[in-house]
């Protein structure tokens, strides 16, 4: 049976570096305060008329299609994450296309925030098994410092965040398909979601709910029956247009989705804790990473974490943790490798692969 790999890999980050101290002259924050409760020291944020969303994600997609010998003409399909996209509406897929010369091949756009990564690479995973395409590139980008608020109200996300992309080519390989073997390739991928805690990790507007879904965030009656209810001035002037964390419940969903998703993902493959070589989870806060870790006794040389460098960087996190990794030969050739993400939606997720 076809299996899908990724060929290629590849990052990009902004090379403008934002350390704690940097946004403690801008609000009320410390150096001390950041590093405790998140593990961050600093963080990438794109140049503005330089870096977006698509441009990182193209970056990124250059080196992952170089590094798997394939030139632009050989990609039959596009997928690219992000929630911070560069414009409203067309998706990043086809700016990207564009930028790289590709034409009228499929482009998908996937906006699951942090798992985004992870879904993506299950819908490729998926064209790859049934033949559909054999070169498959994803990008997943985000530009969160374009979007956040850098005022004391909205300090307790925008010290999280930094801007970044990763990319990788996934082509198909030939697996004698039986769960568990020793043969390379994604072996499996688990999705999930609930929605009922939707709004707790949130960025509402601009959105056309109008009065709905949100009832203590409702809206005054428009003056006019059509039109002009997408941006209004109260929403402007309640700012009610940047991200929301409710921190604590993230924290507390976080820590039982990360170890539940990867056990189900050893589950499905026969495996134990102790064959995993290295698990790649979303960087969504260290201490986060670390109660995972507890929680599976896995030893530090099985975990990655970069969150310390670049701050979360939702879809993008994963891809850029992952390259590192391989790049600093923490990934080699059939390494079990554990791919896992929680974030909003809620929406969570794992992948495991042999490199
Ligand atoms: N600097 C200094 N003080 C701050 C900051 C800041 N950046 N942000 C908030 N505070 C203050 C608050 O105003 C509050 O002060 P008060 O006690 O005088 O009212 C105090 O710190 C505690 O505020 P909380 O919001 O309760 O902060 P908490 O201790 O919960 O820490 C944090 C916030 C780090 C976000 C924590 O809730 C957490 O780790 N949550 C996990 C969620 C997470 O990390 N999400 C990552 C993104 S989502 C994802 O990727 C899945």
């Amino acid at each position: 049976m076809l299996r899908a790999r990724i060929a290629g890999i590849g990052m990009y980050v902004p090379k403008n570096v934002v350390t704690n101290n940097d946004l403690a002259r801008v609000m009320d924050t410390s150096d001390e305060w950041i590093q405790e409760r998140t593990g961050i020291k600093e963080r990438r944020y794109a140049t503005p008329f330089e870096d977006t969303t698509t441009t990182m994600g193209v970056e990124a997609a250059r080196v992952a299609m170089e590094r798997a010998g394939v030139a632009a003409n050989d990609i039959d399909f596009i997928i690219f994450s992000t929630i911070s996209p560069d414009y409203y509406f067309p998706g990043c897929g086809v700016l990207a296309q564009r930028a790289l010369g590709i034409t009228e091949i499929g482009a998908l756009d996937i906006r699951n925030q942090c798992s985004g990564f992870i879904y993506a690479l299950s819908v490729a995973d998926q064209f790859i098994k049934t033949g559909m395409y054999k070169n498959i590139l994803l990008m997943a980008s985000e530009t969160h410092s374009y979007g956040l608020d850098f005022s004391n109200r909205g300090r307790n996300v925008s010290v999280i965040f930094g801007d970044g992309a990763g990319a990788v080519v996934l082509q198909p390989i030939i697996s004698d398909g039986s769960p568990g073997s020793a043969s390379r390739g994604i072996l499996s991928t688990h999705l999930h979601s609930d929605g009922s805690q939707a709004e707790i990790l949130s960025m509402i507007n601009p959105g056309f709910h109008v009065g709905k879904f949100v009832p203590e965030k409702k809206p005054a009656k428009p003056d006019q029956p059509y039109g002009g209810l997408f941006i209004t001035k109260e929403l402007l002037e309640k700012e009610d247009i940047y991200p929301f964390m409710d921190g604590q419940s993230v924290f507390k969903k976080a820590i039982v989705k990360f170890p539940e998703v990867i056990l189900e993902a050893l589950k499905a493959n026969n495996l134990q804790v102790s064959d995993i070589n290295l698990v790649i989870p979303h960087q969504a806060n260290l201490r986060i990473s670390q109660m995972m870790q507890h929680q599976l006794k896995l030893r530090n040389d099985q975990v990655y974490n970069n969150i310390q460098k670049y701050g979360n960087t939702t879809a993008a996190s994963i891809p850029i943790a992952l390259c590192e990794a391989w790049e600093n030969g923490k990934v080699k050739d059939n390494d079990l490798i554990c791919l896992a993400a929680f974030g909003s939606g809620f929406t969570w997720a794992s992948a495991l692969m042999r490199w």
